[in-house]
């Protein structure tokens, strides 16, 4: 019996980040939007833990780790742990979100492991323990397991769905070298960034009205300079995004993916089909899409 739970790539539309919190964590005020691209995650009962990766579309797979760091099996053995069964599985990913992009692809992969194992198993956890579940994982965890739009708070664990009246279209530029989301925020710290943090109102009505240009004005993340900082050759691909004629260029998270705003499916690809020519790989991905969800059940 196998059980298979798509999860999707999360972006912020707005990453706002607080000065450094005692236990090291930053505090956020954060929108996150669940875009169409997506890790498959395939349970099958088993004796031991195990995890294998598969990429999907060219992605390169060959930094996630294999054993139990994995993010998936430290999911699975929570949640083996707090329903105190000695379950275990193997857990197969079919990879389509970029690794160590700033699309939150391993925090996917966990989200979709806690569904995947609470069907396989017949747990029936309640939502609001899976969320705590999640929390506990990492911080954009319990964001994977709703979807949609949201807004983020805490250290980005605390999530609230929002009306979003959006059908918004993004190119999505990964790159090919990964960044630490530790070392970006570490960053963050070094150049004496993060003030007082308060909610986006005016990101959240352009969501609600469904306005891109009230969107495009809106996008903002606060880690930008820090993964520029770091990567100064990112703003390369940024301004090569622009002048692909994206409405705004954003980056994802702590980077080094960049985020293209089109105004329709056709002229999301129409940028993309101009990067392309240029040499720049990219995806299109619309969003909000759904959280964590079976596909499968066999
Ligand atoms: O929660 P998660 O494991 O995804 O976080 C990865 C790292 O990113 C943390 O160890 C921390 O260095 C940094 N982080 C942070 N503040 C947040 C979220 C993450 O400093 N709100």
């Amino acid at each position: 019996m196998s059980i298979t739970v798509r999860a999707a790539a999360k972006i912020n539309l707005r990453l706002g980040v607080g000065a450094v919190r005692p236990d090291g964590y930053h505090p956020l005020a954060t929108v996150y939007q669940a875009i169409g691209l997506y890790d498959d995650v395939t349970v099958t009962e088993r004796d031991e833990w195990s995890v294998a990766v598969a990429p999907l579309g060219g992605i390169d797979c060959s930094e996630v780790p294999l054993g139990g760091g994995n993010i998936a099996i430290r999911a699975g053995r929570l949640l083996a742990e707090h329903h105190k069964t000695d379950h275990a599985a193997h857990i197969a990913i079919d990879k389509g979100i970029p690794v160590a992009g700033g699309l939150a692809g391993g925090s996917a992969d966990a989200a979709a492991t806690l569904v995947a194992l609470d069907r396989l198993w017949e747990l029936d956890t309640p939502d609001e323990v899976l969320l705590e579940l999640a929390g506990r994982l990492g911080s954009d965890v319990p964001f994977a397991l709703i979807g949609g739009t949201a807004y983020g708070t805490g250290r980005g664990e605390l999530v609230e769905p929002v009306p979003d009246g959006g059908d918004w279209w993004w190119v999505v530029v990964p790159d090919g070298t990964g960044l630490s989301t530790a070392a970006v925020y570490e960053q963050y710290d070094v150049l004496g960034l993060g003030g007082p943090l308060a909610e986006p109102a005016d990101l959240l009505s352009a969501l609600r009205a469904g306005d891109r240009e009230a969107l495009a004005a809106a996008l903002l993340n606060d880690l930008e300079p820090a993964a520029l900082s770091l990567r100064p050759d990112l703003a390369a691909t940024r301004d090569g995004i622009l002048r692909s004629g994206a409405r705004a260029a954003l980056l994802s998270g702590s980077g080094p993916t960049w985020l293209g705003l089109a105004e329709s499916v056709d002229h999301a690809r129409e940028i993309a089909g101009v990067l392309i020519e240029s040499g720049v790989r990219c995806w299109v991905a619309p969003g909000p899409v759904a959280g964590a969800h079976a596909v499968t059940h066999g």
